[in-house]
């Protein structure tokens, strides 16, 4: 099949990609032309495991090509799927501008049957406000007062990719949700997915948009939820750990998601989690579980930095190691990761910041000033009052900790994903603190 995706980021990359995989002929169409000279000349623009080989592989075939162009493409292809970015506004309202406009852009160009796809994470009945962007914006040759001439739909496929394991994860969804109008959609979408072999959900536009704010908010909750916990466990000698085993053998519970750490980060949690507050508010629910997810999370970075001063005592000048800056392991992305703000607050008190992240430093240096960006984790450890763990990248695990211990001026580590098995530190004497380990700050 003909399938365009227009925005070629973390999801329309992956999705374009995995498509060329399944058979299908994709052109990936981006507004930013460094991004489309770099596709082009095969570099792959963002670090996620498994994507450039398959993608150097397809574009050779020529069944994944870039473009800068949506007339293009859109005359090209069937389904047209919508992979741009629906960021945060000031009030947590999706910030749904890019959608226009690609809808908009792709109407001008319709002059046969189209069906256009929300990859997008968009707030419910967007659906609908495509549908009529689309129909306003039609060539006048294809309209008559109401009428439109020529055919299109608009289906919503939401996507559950994680970064990191993004290829991985399109390739072996648990499902594939798919809200569609009519059968000559759904037909499609079947058709585009048969090769996954995949559950599938089908549904109208409205209940699939809703699926998706409500799996994402459903995962932010349980980690609020363990992340309360963990708070608990800190004050009256419990492990958080052992709880998270001890609750995730029950098969309605599940062990995924009940790591305890910094809060969670990411282009989409605290973004998605906030649209869904708004929505809930502007169709007269006050939806007050969620808001309490997103002041738990807050409150998590603000107790990791307030542990931090207290074992400390004073920040001004004392220099901080930092181990991984990503918002989670095996990405470059930046985007509302837990790090920077807990950065930003010791630097705000006076400390200096040394930091090593595998993959994010390019990333890293846009969001954050003053920090010395260092070429390993020994050289951001070296002369530091303390180390703090951010990002569970597993090639810490491999790092020389007696080394680390000579190089560290005080040999104190704030692990905030629970990430290292505290014994390994403390036999070598290092002063531990995880998060709800219940032998931390607040143990007695
Ligand atoms: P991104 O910023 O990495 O990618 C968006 C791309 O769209 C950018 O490359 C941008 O240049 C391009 N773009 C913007 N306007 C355009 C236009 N008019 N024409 C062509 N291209 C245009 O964002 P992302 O992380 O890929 O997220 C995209 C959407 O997918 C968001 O709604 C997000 O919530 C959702 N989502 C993301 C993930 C994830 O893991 N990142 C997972 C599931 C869903
Ligand atoms: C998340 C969802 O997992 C995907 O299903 C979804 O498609 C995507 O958002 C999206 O809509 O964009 P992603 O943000 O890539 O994926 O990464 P996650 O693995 O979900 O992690 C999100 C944040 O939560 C990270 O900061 C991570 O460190 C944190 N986290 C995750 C925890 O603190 N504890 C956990 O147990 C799990």
């Amino acid at each position: 099949m003909e399938i365009a995706i227009i925005g070629s980021g973390y999801v329309g990359l992956v999705t374009g990609v995995c498509l060329a995989h399944i058979g299908h002929t994709v052109t990936c169409v981006d507004n930013n032309p460094e991004k489309v000279r770099k596709l082009k000349a095969g570099e792959v623009p963002i670090y996620e495991p498994g994507l450039e080989p398959l993608m150097h592989k397809y574009s050779k075939m020529k069944r994944l090509n870039f473009s800068s162009s949506i007339e293009a493409a859109t005359k090209k292809a069937t389904v047209i799927f919508i992979a741009v970015g629906t960021p945060s506004k000031k009030n947590g309202d999706a910030d749904l501008t890019y959608i226009e406009n690609v809808a908009r852009a792709i109407a001008r160009n319709m002059d046969s049957y189209k069906l256009l796809v929300e990859k997008s994470t968009v707030p419910v009945q967007t659906g609908n406000r495509i549908e009529r962007t689309v129909a306003l914006n039609l060539p006048a040759k294809f309209r008559r007062g109401n009428k439109c001439l020529v055919e299109f739909d608009v289906a919503s496929n939401p996507e559950f990719l994680r970064e990191g394991s993004a290829v991985e994860d399109f390739m072996n969804p648990d499902r594939i949700v798919i809200g569609v109008k009519s059968r000559r959609a759904e037909q499609l979408l079947r058709e585009v997915y048969a090769p996954l072999k995949a559950r599938l959900v089908v549904t109208n536009v409205a209940t699939a948009e809703m699926i998706k704010h409500a799996s994402n908010s459903f995962l932010a909750t349980k980690i609020s939820f363990i992340n309360s916990v963990a708070q608990i466990c800190d004050r009256v000698g419990a492990d958080v750990l052992s709880v998270a085993e001890g609750m995730g053998y029950d098969r309605r519970i599940g062990r995924a998601f009940l790591n305890a750490g910094i809060g969670y980060g990411g282009s989409c949690f605290p973004k998605d989690v906030d649209a869904f507050v708004r929505l809930a508010e502007k169709s007269g629910y006050d939806f007050k579980l969620l808001k309490g997810v997103r002041d738990v999370n807050e409150q998590q970075k603000a107790s990791f930095i307030h542990l931090i001063e207290d074992k400390l005592w004073i920040i001004k000048d004392k220099t901080i190691a930092i181990w991984g800056l990503a918002f989670k392991a095996d990405t470059d992305d930046m985007r509302r990761a837990a790090s920077i703000d807990i950065i930003q607050a010791l630097q705000e008190e006076g400390a200096r910041v040394q930091a090593f992240d595998p993959k994010a430093m390019d990333n890293a240096r846009h969001e954050l000033k003053g920090v010395k960006f260092c070429a390993d984790a020994y050289a951001a450890a070296k002369g530091a009052d303390c180390l703090l763990v951010l990002t569970e990248w597993e090639e810490f695990k491999r790092l020389d900790l007696k080394r680390v211990r000579g190089l560290l001026r005080q040999a104190v580590v704030f692990d905030g994903r629970n990430f290292f098995d505290d014994k390994l530190f403390v036999d070598l004497g290092f002063e531990y603190h995880g998060i709800g380990r219940g032998r931390g700050a607040h143990a007695s």
